[in-house]
């Protein structure tokens, strides 16, 4: 099915469309609804059931619009710093969503950035067939034809020759367990310049630090703090998430960390955001070691961390109080 109109693109980034005039029934709506942003899709709100199916906004509803706007708003900022770049301008944006799940943020994206564009392409990354299959007939619906959505883990899409060599954002929005790891190793493979990232439980590191937990006790009073299997479990989701950001910074990205502010219906909230700099921070990579060698963790420097060989000193940079910052 083709674009319609009420779908047209209203976004003001340097290479967008003339936003078209809104139709009646969006402007009926900016009335009761001034949340909705003039030339977005009422068709994709209604099957996000932000709007019910007869196109009204709920007090509920009105706070989910409300927390994808906050995010949609993190995604946004890089995605217009990135479109100012000539590789951005020449080929237009990639942006592959991780964990997609029904491709909410993916949507989202499209409708109010990707669709103003005239090139660029977002991906959806998802194992379950049928959340794949359900995206793609809502995408040919709305007429949202520069998304696609691949039925694969993230490991298996970072080899696959349905996504392009380069990638320039990943998004994984709480994409289960080690998923989130998984769409770490992919932006660095795909040279991403941002990574967006609200880790979701993961239990790797939880496994790990209670294989050793004997070991630990008897070694640290520490491990005071992952003796008991709720705390191992908080503890190596919390470990985790500082392992991340410095295993990030020592591959050569700057990383913040805020929280994911009105997203009540989740304790999971942590935004990770990295910005691709080139510098990777040899003191990070070895804050890194340290924490991991502190834990009893470090097999997984040879899996889940493996640190980029440092060559020289021109491309590094030692500066370990922004590293203590950042995280
Ligand atoms: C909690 S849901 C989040 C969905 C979506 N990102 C959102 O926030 O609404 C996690 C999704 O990740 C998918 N998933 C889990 N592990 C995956 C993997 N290794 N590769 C691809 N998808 C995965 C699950 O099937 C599920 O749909």
């Amino acid at each position: 099915m083709k674009t319609k109109k009420s779908d047209r693109p209203a976004h003001s980034g340097s290479q967008a469309a003339t936003p078209s005039k809104p139709p009646a029934n969006a402007q009926a709506l900016a009335v009761i609804a001034p949340e909705i942003r003039p030339g977005q899709s009422i068709e994709l709100l209604k099957e996000l059931h932000i709007l019910t199916r007869e196109g009204k906004l709920n007090q509920d509803s009105r706070r989910k619009l409300k927390q994808v706007y906050h995010l949609f708003q993190f995604i946004e900022k890089l995605l217009l710093e990135l479109l100012d770049s000539k590789a951005g301008q020449e080929r237009g944006l990639t942006l592959a969503d991780h964990g997609a799940g029904k491709s909410y943020l993916g949507f989202i994206i499209y409708d109010l950035f990707f669709k103003a564009q005239k090139a660029g392409h977002i991906y959806g990354v998802e194992t379950r067939s049928e959340l794949v299959q359900k995206s793609r007939e809502l995408a040919a619906r709305l007429g949202f034809e520069r998304m696609s959505f691949l039925n694969l883990s993230v490991a298996e899409s970072a080899q696959s020759e349905l996504l392009p060599e380069g990638i320039d954002v990943v998004t994984a929005l709480h994409a289960c367990d080690t998923a989130t790891d998984d769409a770490i190793a992919f932006g660095l493979q795909k040279r991403a310049k941002f990574m967006v990232l609200v880790p979701c439980c993961q239990a790797e590191v939880a496994r790990v630090l209670s294989q050793h937990k004997a070991l630990s006790l008897s070694r640290t009073p520490l491990a005071e703090l992952w003796r008991h299997p709720l705390h191992t479990r908080e503890m190596g989701s919390q470990i985790t998430n500082v392992l991340r950001c410095l295993y990030l910074e020592a591959c050569g990205y700057q990383v913040t960390v805020t929280e994911l502010v009105g997203w009540e219906h989740s304790m999971k909230n942590e935004l990770i955001i990295a910005r691709h700099t080139g510098q990777p921070k040899r003191a990070a990579a070895q804050r890194l070691r340290d924490v991991l060698q502190e834990f009893g963790l470090t097999s997984l420097l040879e899996t889940r961390f493996r640190l980029p060989e440092v060559q020289g000193s021109g491309n590094t940079t030692d500066n370990a109080s922004d590293t203590v910052a950042t995280v």
